[in-house]
């Protein structure tokens, strides 16, 4: 069993839900408690044991670069005003990211295909950033990852009947507590989704779905769909979902981003006042 030491996250999109503010500012870079949603991503792979991360950027996400890069020159006025422990955050400036441009919006397989160089042959995570995690033991890649040994492995979660035209759905049979074993998926069914159980956004694959990425045509939004690779690649493959334990927020969504915001607060709030 290889161990998963890559992963990629795209985070081209235009952001077209939270438009107009996305014009100027990245909805990965979107605050919450300080810091930018991307940064509590980039986190949750360290944590799990993610030593190379490729971020997929696009024309206008040249802040996440420079949120990322070091600046000299405010670690020179910090350093004179003894602040500089202001900036302390290993995270943002020792994080091992590379960047890659997808010069053109096609979809969320075709941004994952752009890793294909920088996954070589090697099991790999995909985190969409869209997506964050609240959970109560273990970060969700690391959840994936405890269950990873040679076959695909995608997060789930059960969602409301009337949502789920806005995810990907599998068909699963449940293998045992946590773990199903998938037949079919279908990325944002209109009607008769396969079951309640949707991807939320975290995933690891073996290199082989890099074939199957190459081979897929346009689908649902008129997008090169991550989700249709992975359909083509279950007859010759298995796939498992694994269903995370934890609280989801997708931050384009007003209410989630605002409950996350809140929660986050609450949180650090009782940890200052605990001292914890
Ligand atoms: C993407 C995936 C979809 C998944 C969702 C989770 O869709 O294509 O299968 O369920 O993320 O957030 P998007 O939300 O980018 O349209």
């Amino acid at each position: 069993m290889d161990k998963v030491k890559k992963a990629i996250i795209p985070a081209a999109g235009y952001g077209t839900r939270n438009l107009p503010i996305t014009k100027v500012l990245p909805k990965e870079m979107f605050p919450i408690n300080r810091k930018p949603a991307i940064q509590y991503i980039v986190e949750e792979a360290i944590e799990a044991g993610i030593e190379e991360i490729l971020i997929i950027v696009s024309r206008n996400k040249n802040m996440i670069l420079d949120y990322f890069d070091r600046s000299l020159e405010l670690e020179a006025f910090l350093e004179k005003t003894n602040k500089l422990h202001l900036l302390k955050d290993e995270v943002i400036t020792n994080s091992p990211i590379q960047y890659m441009r997808q010069s053109y919006a096609e979809g969320l397989g075709d941004a994952v295909y752009l890793g294909k160089q920088f996954v070589g042959n090697e099991p790999f995570a995909v985190l969409l950033p869209d997506d964050l995690f609240l959970c109560p033991k273990k970060g969700a890649l690391a959840q994936l990852i405890e269950y990873y040994k040679t076959s695909s492995m995608i997060g789930i979660q059960r969602v409301e009947a009337d949502l789920l035209k806005n995810y990907g759905v599998v068909k699963a049979e449940k293998v045992k507590e946590c773990q199903f074993q998938i037949s079919d998926i279908v990325e944002k069914p209109e009607v008769s989704p396969p079951s309640d159980l949707a991807v939320t956004g975290r995933y690891i694959f073996n290199p082989s779905i890099f074939s199957y990425l190459e081979k897929i045509e346009k689908g649902a939004g008129g997008e090169l769909q991550l989700t249709d690779a992975i359909k083509a690649s279950l007859g010759d493959e298995k796939c498992f979902g694994i269903k995370i334990e934890g609280d989801r927020y997708d931050i384009g969504k007003e209410e989630d981003y605002i409950k996350l915001i809140n929660r986050l607060w609450k949180n650090n709030s009782l940890k200052s006042e605990t001292g914890k």
